[in-house]
């Protein structure tokens, strides 16, 4: 049988998945790589720690006893946003800076309100965020003017995978969307934005849809990973395209949530619809129609801080076997420990815990954490429901959907039923569905996702607890602006 890869290059590690045409998973593995935060509010990695990554996990699948078809095609899902500019020797000129960087307050503020939110809309269909790629490019010029004059390649973090695995300097219409530099409803380079970052159009990769054939593993990368000759590369998607495609997102309302280092509530549009609040983001899906999306810049990853840097345990499960006041907890959380994109846009936001009294537990306030990402999770619910999108129930996925105490207060806190998938291997399944897609195995995205995604178990929000956490979300709603102006004297 035919077998394809999934790479899903995220920000803690790349996992790879081994996906039968048939859809089975057939092996996934993983590999960490460092993550630097070089300044407060600052994060970067290094491409070629990527890239080994990748190639060391490729290699473990080729070897594996479950790779016993025939591999035909790979493809990516990538964290998206993240800078990455080589030089006239395709070298790496800078670490890549992450789309959870907050350094370009200032290029942000530059963008919204002196070329003005009306036209970068006009031009883009969305507003600069701090982490989008177009700010960064204006710190670049501003602050490494070296750097900047030595580009000759700007890219994504995955279509660095491609470019070396296949030698094509392309990217897709997901990933580009959040460059802020891609026309999202004509599926084109915008040349208003590329003028207002100072960058001409030829820096910048090839554009296709997420499920189109960009080349072939060079041969001697093939050789040198275990693959066969003639393995095809699909372009791949942004981590949450690719996760709504290994979840079945597609096709008109659907919703994906990942619980990942990122949060993001994923909704996808069959038509392109400009939206009137771009605290959300709208932008173009892997399945070749439209997606609107929140995105949380610490949501997983608020846990993960909560349990091992700040109470010292590996075992999350016993943590929070210990939660016992669902609904009645007095503490809150706000989960901005990299400050926050949807929906505050706001860098210099920072986490706090509020309500504490002398008989709070530690129970309570890792409960609190946990609550604290899923209402803010729900703010951007919140934006849609206003923009008139009805949302019946959600998927979820990503690393924080494995805790079943956090899935059920996913249903409860926004009060729609969650439907658990039989695998939570969201993005790195979807690489390999669009590989499989471009391969020819299934004639669409949608096609492959109806005959793929299966539902395990669908959660219900109990009544009682979603009209309690009803009245906590009124409050967490207020901690926000209250600390605004805290947050900009820190
Ligand atoms: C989405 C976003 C994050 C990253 C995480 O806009 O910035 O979800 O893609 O990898």
């Amino acid at each position: 049988m035919r077998e394809y890869i999934g790479v899903d290059l995220g920000t803690s590690a790349v996992k790879l998945v081994l996906m039968r045409e048939d859809g089975a998973v057939l092996k996934t593995v993983s590999r960490e790589y460092p993550l630097s935060f070089p300044k407060p509010g600052w994060a970067e990695q290094n491409p070629e720690d990527w890239y080994a990554a990748a190639c060391d996990g490729i290699r473990e699948l080729t070897a594996a006893p479950e790779n016993a078809g025939e591999i035909r095609g790979l493809s990516f899902g990538g964290q998206m946003h993240g800078l990455v500019i080589l030089d006239e020797n395709d070298r790496v000129i800078r670490p890549a800076i992450l789309w959870n960087d907050g350094r370009t307050g200032e290029e942000t503020d530059y963008l919204n309100h002196v070329i003005g939110e009306d036209k970068l809309a006009a031009y883009t269909n969305n507003i600069a965020f701090a982490g989008f790629t177009a700010p960064k490019i204006l710190w670049l010029k501003k602050h490494e003017p070296e750097h900047f004059a030595r580009i000759r390649k700007m890219m994504l973090p995955k279509d660095y995978l491609a470019y070396r695995l296949t030698g094509s300097f392309v990217t897709d219409v997901s990933d580009a969307s959040g460059m802020l530099l891609l026309d999202v409803a004509h599926r084109t380079w915008s040349k208003e934005m590329c003028d207002i970052c100072g960058i001409s159009e030829d820096i910048l990769p090839a554009l296709h849809e997420s499920y189109e054939k960009i080349g072939e593993i060079l041969p001697e990368q093939a050789q040198a990973l275990g693959l066969p000759a003639h393995v095809i590369v699909a372009a791949g998607a942004g981590d949450n395209a690719a996760a709504a495609v290994g979840t079945g997102t597609v096709g008109e309302g659907k919703c994906n949530i990942s619980l990942g280092t990122s949060g993001t509530v994923f909704i996808s549009s069959d038509t392109f619809r400009p939206v009137a609040n771009h605290a959300v983001h709208f932008f173009d899906h892997a399945d070749g129609h439209y997606h609107l999306m929140g995105c949380m810049l610490s949501a997983a990853s608020c846990n993960k801080w909560w349990m091992d840097e700040i109470i010292g345990t590996k075992d999350y499960a016993a943590e929070q076997a210990k939660i016992g006041k669902l609904g009645e907890n007095h503490v809150f959380f706000l989960p901005y420990l990299m400050g926050e994109r949807s929906p505050h846009n706001n860098p210099k936001a920072r986490g706090a815990f509020v309500g504490m009294t002398m008989d709070t537990t530690r129970a309570d306030m890792t409960q609190a954490v946990l609550e604290g990402v899923i209402f803010g999770l729900r703010d951007s619910i919140e934006i849609a429901r206003k923009l008139g999108i009805s949302i019946q129930s959600t998927r979820i996925c990503g690393g924080g959907a494995k805790s079943p105490l956090w899935r059920q207060m996913t249903a409860d806190i926004i009060g729609i039923p969650v439907e658990v998938l039989t695998t939570e291997e969201g993005p790195g399944l979807g690489g390999a569905m669009l590989a499989a897609v471009a391969d020819g195995v299934y004639g669409s995205v949608q096609k492959a996702a109806d005959r793929i995604v299966r539902v395990k178990e669908t959660l219900l929000p109990d009544p009682e607890l979603t009209s309690r956490y009803d009245e906590k979300y009124r409050v967490f709603d207020q901690i926000y602006p209250a600390l605004k102006p805290v947050y900009d004297l820190l």
